[in-house]
C-alpha cells in the first residue's frame, strides 16, 4: 500500500508554438484540461499499476474539485482522506511546446490547506502502508511532519523535491529516494548540472553525504540513479511523444510500484522509464498514465 501526501490541481493545458511575447496577447493551437497535481499524478499512476494507493490532500468546494475527486477515484485512487476546504482547488496553468517543452505556473490554492490535523486523522494509512510519496506542492511542515511520521513507521520516504525550494532542506535527509529534475538538481545542489556526467558526480557527492538514493531525471538523457556509492544512467525510450506533462510523476509513481514490488532501485528507475515513455504520447497527465497491461504490452513482461 502507498501513501501520497500532496497536491491536486485543475490544469488548463495550451498548446503552443512558442512562449508569447511581453505585452503581447497570443492565440493558442489548441487548449485541452485535465486532473492534475505532482501528488494525484504520482498516486494515480500507482493505483492504475494496480498498488492500494491512498491520497492525503484538499480541493475547493467547486466544480474543479468534484472533477479532481471524480477523476482520481476513476483510475481506482482512494480519496477518502481528502478534504474539501473552504480555499478553491489548485490550478496549474501550462504552456506545451511542440518540442515537447513546458512552461508550468501553479496556483496553490487548496493544497496550501492541509493541516497537521489531517495526517494526524490518516495515522492509519501510515502505519498500514509501506512507501509515503511526498513532492513540493503543500505546505513545508506538513511534508515534514508526515516525512518523520512514515520514518517511525518504517515506511519508505519518496521525496519530489519539486518545484524546488532550495532554502527548505528539511525532508531531504528524511528520505530514502530524491527524485529532482536537472534544474531542480542544480538549485539544491548550487551546481549547475547539464550532462549526465555532470549528474553521477553530484548525485554520488550528495547521496553519499545525505546517506540515501538521489535519482536525476534528465529529459531525453534519461535518468542518473545515485545510490549506495553507485550510479547506473538509465537511457530514455525513443517514442513520439505528444505532450511531457506528467511524465515525471509516472515516473515517480512508477518507482513506487516497482520498489514496493521488490525491485532494487536501478531496477526500478528502469521500469520507471517505461512508464514515462507511455505518458508523453497522450496528452495530460493522469489520462496518459498506462496500466501494467499496457507496459506489457508495450515492453513486454520481463
Ligand atoms: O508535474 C506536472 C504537474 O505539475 C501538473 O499536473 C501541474 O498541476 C503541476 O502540479
Amino acid at each position: 500500500m502507498i501513501v501520497v501526501a500532496g497536491s491536486m490541481n485543475y490544469d488548463i493545458i495550451l498548446k503552443v508554438k512558442r512562449m508569447p511575447r511581453e505585452g503581447e496577447t497570443m492565440t493558442c493551437e489548441s487548449a485541452s484540461t485535465a486532473a492534475g497535481g505532482k501528488g494525484a499524478n504520482q498516486a494515480v499512476q500507482s493505483a492504475k499499476l494496480g498498488v492500494k494507493t491512498f491520497m492525503i490532500g484538499a480541493v475547493g468546494n467547486d466544480n474543479m474539485g468534484e472533477y479532481l475527486l471524480s477523476e482520481a477515484a476513476k483510475y481506482g485512487l482512494d480519496v477518502s482522506h481528502v478534504k474539501k476546504s473552504s480555499v478553491s482547488s489548485g490550478m496549474g496553468c501550462i504552456h506545451a511546446l511542440e518540442d515537447g517543452r513546458v512552461f508550468a505556473t501553479i496556483n496553490r490554492g487548496a493544497n496550501y490547506d492541509i493541516t497537521a490535523e489531517d495526517i494526524e486523522r490518516a495515522d492509519d494509512l501510515f502505519r498500514q502502508s509501506k512507501i509515503l510519496i511526498l513532492q513540493n506542492e503543500i505546505p513545508d511542515e506538513i511534508n515534514i511532519l508526515s516525512a518523520k511520521k512514515a520514518k517511525s513507521y518504517g515506511l519508505k520516504v519518496l521525496y519530489n523535491a519539486a518545484p524546488s525550494f532550495p532554502e527548505r532542506r528539511d525532508v531531504l535527509p528524511l528520505a530514502d529516494v530524491v527524485i529532482v529534475n536537472e534544474v531542480e538538481a542544480s538549485e539544491y545542489l548550487g551546481v549547475k548540472i547539464v550532462s549526465v556526467d555532470d549528474a553521477v558526480r553530484e548525485g554520488l557527492k550528495v547521496s553519499g553525504e545525505m546517506r540515501n538514493t538521489w535519482v536525476i531525471t534528465m529529459g531525453s538523457q534519461g535518468s542518473v540513479i545515485c545510490s549506495g556509492g553507485k550510479s547506473e544512467i538509465v537511457r530514455p525510450y525513443h517514442v513520439d511523444a505528444i505532450e511531457t506533462t506528467g511524465a515525471g510523476d509516472s515516473y515517480i509513481g512508477g518507482l513506487g510500484y516497482a520498489l514496493i514490488n521488490g525491485m532494487d532501485i536501478f531496477t526500478a528507475a528502469k521500469f520507471a522509464t517505461k512508464c514515462s515513455a507511455v505518458t508523453v504520447c497522450g496528452i495530460g497527465a493522469q489520462n496518459s498514465m498506462p496500466t501494467l497491461a499496457k507496459i506489457h504490452e508495450m515492453f513486454g513482461e520481463d
